[in-house]
């Protein structure tokens, strides 16, 4: 079964990415390496494990953020920099406060190899009650009323390490929303794991975008929940 999924999201994956031609250098290479796909993080940059920081929080303009929303946090988990992107282009487009959740131990290229069922990835995305340590925290966590929670698609889900955030802050009373990228999987109900963690919250509906979203699609999603 696992065998089929897999062949399933590597033509997937090569379709998509064959799609895409605003992607960017790494996609470009994907493409090019369809038939291998363990290649696909190849041409990728571990995180700085010493950047974990919420930006922007000393800026009263930044700050100002507080539409009809409220005050916006943009928190994100990112292995090679797809919904990075997106994260930046969307906190940046509504003034928010921007929170990289950094892995304690981060992905490697092996990590994130979909076709070996014993890399930490597969093994995490096995395990519904993994739980990947983060490194550092919101200390703040109670100024913001909307969070804005970005993720890759992993085997359909957000990655485990999202569930580490989501149960180590209290979301209750805030209005919450995710965001995710993928080769070419939908949003489907990759937040499902978090809505159920966060009950407490009231979940506005999420979005799938591709790697090369532009700024104007990205904040007309957020327009859409009236957080813009
Ligand atoms: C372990 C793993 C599983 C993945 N599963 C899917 C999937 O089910 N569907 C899909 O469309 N893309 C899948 N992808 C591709 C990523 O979702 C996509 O490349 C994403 O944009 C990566 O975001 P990032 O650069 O922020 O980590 C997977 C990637 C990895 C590493």
């Amino acid at each position: 079964m696992k065998k089929i999924l897999m062949i399933i999201l590597t033509a997937a994956m090569a379709l998509s990415f064959a799609a895409c031609s605003n992607s960017g250098a790494s996609s470009a290479q994907v493409a090019d390496n369809a038939q291998n796909t363990s290649q696909i993080n190849s041409n990728t940059e571990n995180k700085d494990q010493q950047s974990a920081a919420v930006s922007d929080t000393d800026s009263s303009a930044e700050n100002n953020n507080s539409s009809e929303g409220g005050k916006i946090l943009v928190a994100y988990f990112s292995a090679t920099n797809n919904t990075e992107g997106v994260a930046q282009k969307l906190a940046d487009g509504l003034g928010a406060d921007i929170y990289e959740i950094i892995p304690e131990q981060p992905y490697t290229d092996e990590d994130l190899d979909y076709n070996d069922s014993g890399s930490r990835s597969s093994v995490e995305m096995n395990d519904p009650s993994a739980r990947p340590a983060i490194s550092g925290t919101i200390e703040n966590m109670e100024q913001y009323d909307v969070v804005l929670i970005g993720y890759p698609i992993w085997w359909g889900e957000a990655p485990r390490i999202m569930s580490t955030f989501i149960e180590s802050y209290d979301f209750s009373g805030k209005t919450l929303a995710a965001f995710c990228t993928s080769a070419s999987s939908g949003f489907g109900s990759s937040d499902q794991a978090l809505r159920s963690a966060a009950s407490g919250a009231t979940w506005l509906e999420g979005e799938r975008f591709s790697a090369s979203a532009s700024l104007e699609d990205i904040l007309a999603w957020a327009n859409s929940l009236g957080v813009k």
